[in-house]
Formats: C-alpha cells, structure tokens, sequence
C-alpha cells in the first residue's frame, strides 16, 4: 500500500473508482489515499490564501431529511471556497417530503445541478438516488453510514500521528450506527486495527463485519468485536464513541443509556489506551453520557481539528466527483 504522502495530487490525473460516493466500503485504499493527499493540499491552499476555483460555475443541491450543524456548513463552504455554490434544500420545503419519490427527485434534480449531496433515513434511499441520478450522489448520512465524517476523521489521524497504517483505533458504544460503519470500512482499507466494545444488540451490522474482515485480511489490519472496554480499548492509539441515541432513536433513548452505560469513554477506562491517545468524537457530543467532560475537553481531545477537517477532506471529495 502507498503511503498517501506518495500521491502526486498536483496532476489532477486520479479518477475515483466510483461515480458516487455513498459508502467508505465501495472505495479502493488508492481512492481514499488520493482523496487524503488531495485535502492535505486543499486544506494548505486555504490556509495560505491560494485560490482554487475547481469547480467554478458547478452547482451542490444539500438535501436534508435529519438536522445537521457541520455537515451543513462544511458542504456549504466549501463549494464556495472551490468557486461553486450550493442550494440547501430541506425536505420539509420540497415535493419529496409531500411523497414525490426519491427516483423522479433524483431525475429532476440531476437536469438542474451538478452534484446532489443527501442526508437521509435508511440507507436504500440514498441508493435509489444513486440509482437514478445522472450527477454524483454524496451520502452525508443515513442511518447506517456516515463516510463523509469518517473521510474527516482519517485525515485528522494522520495529522495527529503521521500515519494511518499499523495504528490502533478503539471504537466504543453503538456499534450498529453509522459512525460506528463507516469507521470499521475506513480503518480496514488504511491497513489501521479496529477493536469495537459493544454490548449485547448493538454489533455491527454482520454483513458490513463480513466484508471488512475481507479487506482487513487483504490490508494485514484486524478487527475485533467484544464486551469488555479495557480489553478493548488496551494500547489504541485512537479512541473514539458516538451518541448513544442517533437522529430517529430519540424515543429508546432512556433504554440506550441504561445499556451503554457501562462503555462510557472516561479518564479511568483512558488509562488502558496508549498514554498518547487522541481522542475523536464526531459531534454533536452528550457529555456525561458517551463521554465525559474531562476527555473531551481535554489534552487528548482533536475532536474541533475533526471538526474542522469535514471542510478540507470534503472539498477533495468534491473536486474529484464534480470536477472536469
Ligand atoms: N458530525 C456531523 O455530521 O455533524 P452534523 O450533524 O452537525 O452535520
Ligand atoms: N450517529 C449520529 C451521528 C451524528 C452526526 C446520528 O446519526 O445521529
């Protein structure tokens, strides 16, 4: 595997190996790699003032079914930062949330803009979306995935540590959600190890499990999914959780807590982790839930520089599925 700081991204020659970006999982390492080399190179161009109008004149449709903060913004900003602009739409506002189908959306849409950005409930929508559009489709979250997040998370380790491969990522909570997803497919395609602490219901879905232990294998990383936190969480370089009640499981919230309780990310449970952990959250945060105040807030935290990141590792995504 090469290390992504071996791409050349200044040729702008790569082509992604899918016209879509709806999963982690249905990239190549080389796709994901190029994507991280180019949004090094986007985020250095931002920072010293260098234009970069790639898309100038294209045009991002942001379809949102869920609220979103930073997915919103970062999209947002970053068409413009690229020369391009977005239109946010909200389902409330347009046909599809009065029953037009996501098909006739998806066909009409791609007449008008350029790319089609979509956050949405389960993740077959965004499929049938894909499946009709003739413009990329972006997933930035369903139910099961989140890749655009994750593209962000992979791009703040390896600022954080300089590399990707060999590290030790820990992940804890609801492992069925998408972050949970979207992390097991990245980790494996960087040749990163995952350890999941979950307890009893809340595995990974086994079919996303199934084929990342296929590409671990392929990648020499590993992935292992178990009950106990400190077992789990021994020597990671990584640390990360999510909410314990994702957007559309408000009303479980109160059983979630009661049985994720025990996976709490706090100072004591930390002590297991590598004494330089980072510690990733995507936001929005439940402190003194998931995770405490002292961790999240503290010295291990990257959790603003993730944030921050969604802008840069987006914006290579852009470029690189509605660029000439
Ligand atoms: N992390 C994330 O996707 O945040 P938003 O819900 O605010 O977009
Ligand atoms: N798992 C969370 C992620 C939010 C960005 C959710 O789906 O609500």
């Amino acid at each position: 595997m090469q290390s992504i700081l071996k791409w050349e991204t200044n040729k702008d020659t790569y082509q992604l190996s899918q016209s879509h970006f709806l999963t982690l999982g249905s990239l190549t390492q080389n796709d994901i790699h190029y994507l991280l080399a180019e949004a090094i190179k986007l985020k250095k161009y931002q920072k010293e003032g260098k234009a970069h109008p790639y898309l100038q004149g294209k045009v991002l449709a942001m379809l949102f079914e869920k609220s979103s903060t930073r997915t919103r913004v970062s999209f947002e900003v970053g068409m413009l930062q690229l020369g391009g602009h977005a239109i946010f739409l909200s389902s409330n506002d347009i046909q599809l949330g009065r029953g037009e189908s996501p098909s006739d959306t998806a066909k009409v849409l791609s007449r008008y803009v350029d790319g089609l950005m979509i956050r949405t409930f389960e993740h077959q929508i965004i499929e049938e979306f894909a499946l009709h559009s003739t413009v990329p489709i972006i997933n930035g979250l369903t139910d099961s995935h989140h890749p655009a997040q994750v593209l962000a998370d992979l791009l703040t380790i390896q600022e954080h540590k300089g590399k990707l491969k060999g590290l030790k990522l820990c992940y804890l909570g609801d492992a069925n959600n998408n972050m949970a997803h979207s992390l097991i497919e990245g980790a494996v395609k960087v040749g990163m190890d995952i350890s999941i602490a979950c307890p009893a219901g809340f595995e990974p879905d086994a079919s996303i499990l199934e084929n990342a232990k296929i590409e671990a294998n392929a990648t020499g990383s590993s992935i292992l999914v178990g009950m106990c936190p400190v077992e789990m969480i021994n020597g990671a370089d990584v640390v990360v959780t999510d909410v314990w009640a994702s957007m559309g499981q408000e009303a479980e919230t109160v059983e979630r807590l009661k049985a994720l309780a025990p996976f709490q990310v706090n100072t004591e449970l930390c002590k297991h982790a590598k004494p330089d952990f980072i510690f990733l959250h995507c936001l929005p945060v439940h402190r003194g839930e998931e995770v405490t105040a002292d961790i999240i807030d503290g010295p291990h935290s990257v959790v603003f520089d993730e944030a921050e990141n969604r802008l840069h590792a987006q914006k290579a995504l852009l470029k690189a599925l509605l660029g000439n």
